[in-house]
């Protein structure tokens, strides 16, 4: 495994796997890796020949008062986690190589960048578009890997690949949880062992409204209720949203035949935290 700094370097490794006729795999992250982003390198290792993944704590994806400065930075360990998943390369660039002074372009996928966690967070899927696109511009992967975890995140890329033609095809990796149900995430790691486990109130939400819709209850309105009112059982989680919503275009729907996706965000202490359940369609 060998790690690449620059643009350039990384472009050149490359276009090298494209002349030989190698399929490249890329998983962008922001590292504290944990298994949700090592189930994503293992897609990549099973379905490529040449395995890419970036660490890269992006600053035009965080707000003003967010976590930029104290966001978990890990690398060796997560050098070591990728090494053991027979990774090819990181590709770990600094904030200059990534962003030049004078960098005034951006990608923003108008209307889906403010909903969910982009009405939250104003910028922050701008931020995310624009680094993914920059991302693939110099990586040039055929398969780029994502969580179903930000699954806000995953309905953005693909319709920016979609609306721009980026030569990639975007595969969805399913949510991994703690063994209690608690969808992993390196933001956990700022929890308290009391937080961790008030935490756990946003995956048993979805599980009740999980099972509601397997008895048989269709109207979204009534589902939120139900994952609401769980949520409200632990009183010092702060609910930021909980919606059903259409997971291609984000907007809410009426009732879940069609599918549907269940998203949740909410504050434990002044950590927020995502987590959602993909309903099938009836
Ligand atoms: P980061 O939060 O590091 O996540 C990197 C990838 O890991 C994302 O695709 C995310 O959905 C996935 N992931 C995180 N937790 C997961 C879990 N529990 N199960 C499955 N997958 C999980 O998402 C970002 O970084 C950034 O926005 C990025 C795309 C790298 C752009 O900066």
């Amino acid at each position: 495994m060998e790690t690449i700094t620059t643009a350039t370097a990384m472009s050149a490794i490359s276009r090298q796997a494209y002349r030989e006729g190698k399929r490249v795999g890329f998983v962008p992250t922001m590292g504290a890796l944990h298994p949700g982003h090592i189930s994503l390198v293992r897609a990549a290792r099973e379905q490529t020949d040449i395995v890419v993944a970036s660490i890269f704590v992006n600053p035009t994806q965080f707000g003003p008062n967010e976590d930029f400065s104290k966001y978990p930075r890990t690398f060796e360990k997560d050098s070591a986690m990728l090494a053991a998943e027979k990774t090819d390369y990181i590709f770990s660039p600094s904030v200059d190589e990534m962003y030049p002074k004078d960098a005034t372009t951006w990608v923003d996928v108008e209307g889906l960048s403010g909903k969910l966690d982009g009405r939250s967070r104003p910028g922050h899927f701008r931020g995310v578009t624009t680094v993914v696109s920059k991302l693939f511009n110099i990586v040039q992967p055929d398969l780029a890997f994502f969580g179903q975890k930000d699954a806000a995140q995953v309905a953005v890329i693909c319709k920016m690949v979609r609306d721009l033609n980026f030569p990639v095809q975007i595969v969805v990796c399913p949510i991994v949880r703690e063994s209690d149900g608690l969808a992993m995430s390196s933001r956990n790691a700022y929890l308290t062992p009391e937080q961790r486990k008030q935490a756990l109130v946003l995956s048993r939400a979805l599980k009740q409204v999980e099972k509601r819709a397997a008895q048989g209850e269709q109207a979204a309105d009534r589902l939120i209720v139900t994952g609401t009112q769980t949520l409200a059982e632990e009183p010092s989680v702060r609910l930021d949203y909980f919606e059903i919503v259409s997971p291609d275009t984000l907007d809410p729907v009426a009732d879940i035949k069609q599918g549907a996706l269940v998203a949740v965000a909410a504050y434990v202490g002044t950590t927020r935290l995502i987590d959602n359940l993909l309903l099938p369609p009836r």
